[in-house]
This record gives C-alpha cells, sequence and structure tokens, in this order.
C-alpha cells in the first residue's frame, strides 16, 4: 500500500490548481452572481484536455486514469465548481460511458469531438416525476423500424443549453418496466429538441442547468446505445463514476473552504493574537483537515479500484456520501471562521458553501447513496474485497 502519488498525478494536480488560480479564479464571482456561463473557461479547458482526461488518446483523449481525473476534478473544484460540474458530466457521464458501451461508429462520429471539448455533451435521464426513482421514465421512444420517434421531458439538466449532444434515456417497452429502457445519442439541434429556461439556482449558478423538451424527435436507430434493454443499466453503470466525480467535486470544495479559513484565521487577529492560537477556531480547523483526510481516502480509492477494474460502485456511493456531508460541514465552518467576512462574496467560502449543497443532491442524493450501500449490506458484501 502507498500513500504517495506519482510524478504523473502529481503534474496533473499541479497543471489544474495553476490552471484554477490563474484562468478560473479572476471573474467567479461575477459569473456566480449574474449567472454567466463559463464558455471561454470551458474552451480553454477543453484546449488543455480536461474535458476528455479518461477518453483513450485514439480519439483525442487524455488517456489518464481516474485517478488523475480526480485530482484535477479536486483542484478545479476548489475554486469553480460550475466549470467542475461540467467537466465531470463531459468525463465521467458522457465521455466514459461512449467509450464504454458506444459502436465504433458513434465513437467516430461523436466521442473525439467530445473528448476535445469541441461539443459538450449532457446525460439526460432525471424527469419530473423520475428523480431518486429513475426506473419511473416517462420519456418514449417508440420504435418505427430504422428510427425511434422520442417524446419527453428532462429535467436539472447540467449543460443543457450549451450541449451539442445528449444522451438520452428513454422507455422503449412500458410492459418490461426498467428492462424496456433505452438510452439515445441525440444532436440538440435535430428538430424537435427544445432547450427551456436556464434555472435560478442557490449554488453552481453559472452551470447551464435546463429543462428538455424532445417532441417528436427522429433518433436513428444507430444512435441507440448497446443492445435493446441496456438503457437503464447503462445509467447505472455510468453513473457508478459519476458519482466519484461528485465525490472529488465534493474534495475540492471542503479543501478549497479549509484553504481559505486556515490562511485567514493565523492573518486575522482578535482578542490580541491571530485567531488561529484560540482553540475555539483551531478545534474547527482540526476538524475540517481530519474529515478531508478521511475524505480523500475514500474518493482515491474509489478512483483506484475503477483503475484496477474492480467493482467500484460501493466505493464510489460512500465516497460521495461521505465527502458531500463533508463539504456542507466544512464549508459552513469556514464561514464561520470568516466571521462577518464569510458572509459576502469577495471571501469565497459563502459561495462554495452555497456549491457544496447540490453534491448531496445530484447524480444520486445521500439518501440513494445510503441505498446503493444498503443494499450491499443486506447482500452480505459490506466490504470491497481488496485486489489478491
Ligand atoms: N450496475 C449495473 N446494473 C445495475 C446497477 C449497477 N451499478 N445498479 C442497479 N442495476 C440493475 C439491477 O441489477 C437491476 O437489474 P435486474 O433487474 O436485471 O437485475 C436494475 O438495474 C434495477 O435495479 P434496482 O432494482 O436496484 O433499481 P431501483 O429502482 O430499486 O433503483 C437506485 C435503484 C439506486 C435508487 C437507482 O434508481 C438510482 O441510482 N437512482 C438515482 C438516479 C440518479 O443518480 N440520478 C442522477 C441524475 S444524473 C445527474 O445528476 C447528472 C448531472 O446533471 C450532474
Amino acid at each position: 500500500m502507498t500513500f504517495e502519488l506519482s510524478e504523473e498525478h502529481l503534474a496533473v494536480q499541479e497543471a489544474a490548481r495553476n490552471f484554477a488560480q490563474k484562468e478560473l479564479l479572476p471573474g467567479v464571482i461575477e459569473r456566480d452572481s449574474k449567472m454567466i456561463h463559463p464558455t471561454e473557461q470551458l474552451k480553454k479547458m477543453g484546449e488543455l484536455g480536461f474535458l476528455g482526461m479518461m477518453v483513450s488518446e485514439k480519439y483525442g483523449g487524455g488517456g489518464m486514469d481516474t485517478l488523475s481525473y480526480v485530482l484535477a476534478m479536486e483542484e478545479i473544484s476548489k475554486v469553480d465548481n460550475s466549470c467542475s460540474v461540467a467537466m465531470s458530466v463531459n468525463n465521467s457521464l458522457v465521455c466514459w460511458g461512449l467509450e464504454t458501451f458506444g459502436t465504433e461508429a458513434q465513437k467516430e462520429k461523436y466521442l473525439r469531438k467530445l473528448a476535445t471539448g469541441e461539443w459538450l455533451g449532457a446525460f439526460c435521464l432525471s424527469e419530473p416525476e423520475a428523480g431518486s426513482d429513475a426506473t419511473s421514465q416517462r420519456t418514449t421512444a417508440i420504435d418505427m423500424g430504422d428510427h425511434y420517434v422520442l417524446n419527453g421531458t428532462k429535467n436539472w439538466i447540467t449543460n443543457g443549453g450549451s450541449s451539442k449532444v445528449h444522451l438520452v434515456v428513454a422507455q422503449t417497452d412500458v410492459e418490461k418496466g426498467h428492462r424496456g429502457i433505452n438510452v439515445f445519442i441525440v444532436e440538440t439541434d435535430w428538430k424537435g429538441v427544445e432547450v427551456s429556461a436556464k434555472e435560478d439556482k442557490l449554488g453552481i449558478r453559472s452551470s447551464d442547468t435546463h429543462t428538455i423538451l424532445y417532441n417528436d424527435v427522429i433518433v436513428p436507430k444507430e444512435n441507440r446505445i448497446g443492445e435493446d434493454g441496456f438503457g437503464f443499466k447503462f445509467a447505472m453503470k455510468t453513473l457508478g463514476g459519476g458519482r466519484i466525480g461528485i465525490a472529488s467535486q465534493a474534495l475540492g470544495i471542503a479543501g478549497g473552504a479549509y484553504e481559505l479559513a486556515s490562511a485567514y484565521a493565523k492573518e486575522r487577529v482578535a482578542f490580541g493574537k491571530p485567531i488561529i492560537q484560540h482553540q475555539g477556531i483551531s478545534f474547527k480547523l482540526a476538524v475540517m483537515a481530519t474529515e478531508i483526510e478521511a475524505s480523500k481516502m475514500l474518493v482515491y480509492r474509489a478512483a483506484w479500484l475503477k483503475d484496477q477494474h474492480m467493482d467500484y460502485a460501493l466505493a464510489g456511493s460512500q465516497a460521495k456520501l461521505y465527502a458531500s456531508d463533508v463539504a456542507m460541514r466544512t464549508t459552513v465552518e469556514a464561514v464561520q471562521v470568516h466571521g462577518g467576512y464569510g458572509f459576502v462574496k469577495e471571501y469565497h467560502v459563502e459561495r462554495l458553501m452555497r456549491d457544496a449543497k447540490i453534491t448531496q443532491i445530484y447524480e444520486g442524493t445521500s439518501e440513494v447513496q445510503k441505498i446503493v450501500i444498503g443494499r450491499t449490506i443486506e447482500k452480505g458484501q459490506l466490504y470491497v474485497p481488496v485486489a489478491k
């Protein structure tokens, strides 16, 4: 067992940290406050390879492992979570799903452009009445022989207004329940795809979250991913990796808030000494630092399991459950350490506190993660076997 990062991992971490500090930090408060989409920033992220990190080089990706991706996500999430959520969806859900389960023709047509950031992708599963209960899909795709006709509404779609490609989950045979669900590659400029208004959110405010309507969209048969009926399993398998991405976002949010709070506590003087010398503050920082280390172990381990091609669904859910709770607790405490300054935008911690909340909700709420973990306990497989 080693707890040291390799030279390559350290280089990725440093590159992401430098990028976040130089390119994302300036303007992040304004983008958040005015809900300005980080179009330019995401373009640069694509050019630098952050949007297709795990895609093989054959398709224009970085050919990196999951740990590299997690380290980059962590650094970018310390600063701008509207950028890191776009990065997470494009990498973990869209590119990974396409590369793992797509046909060669689908990869040639779509993956290269998504991996290089020329196009952004969106993952369209949630519906007004199918959130945590993801099998209750109301969106339908009727088989017409050589094509499907897609109708329905998708909610809370990250990259909803800026994506060129959607992976859309739809019911093709109601009788078959979750085995009658498929997933389709849909281009957003096809007739009948309608992007509804942008959501005005508590956090990740510059990320473009939209409702999407599909009205009689004609989807060629070759755009279905996998065998007929594979859609729900596709969604579950893809979300398994997505949860590692969101766990690393939560880890970054906590780390960013902790770095700001500890720096502030060393500088701010009250009652004749820096506030870090008051136990009321140093105890807070001690708990924050310890919980962040514990999160890190869970998140890096989940990434490691995925890289070893071992089962990572349980580890990803545990990492997301814990890291998102730590992000919430840490950011609340970071605001408290800053006192009144923590309540104003200029000090960044209030934004991180607002951003933290979504990590307990998207890509499966904390309750969904507990369902996944609870079912594993039920099966008597609480501990993920370690490689032999
Ligand atoms: N891998 C492969 N197959 C899986 C699986 C996995 N990890 N998990 C479940 N399945 C399979 C099951 O084996 C079962 O198949 P069989 O019947 O053939 O055995 C089938 O899927 C149904 O499984 P369940 O009976 O366990 O399904 P359920 O209805 O009880 O739901 C759930 C389980 C975990 C709650 C699931 O519905 C879920 O994850 N819900 C949350 C959805 C979610 O995460 N949404 C996020 C939206 S995307 C997003 O947020 C992106 C963004 O924009 C940021």
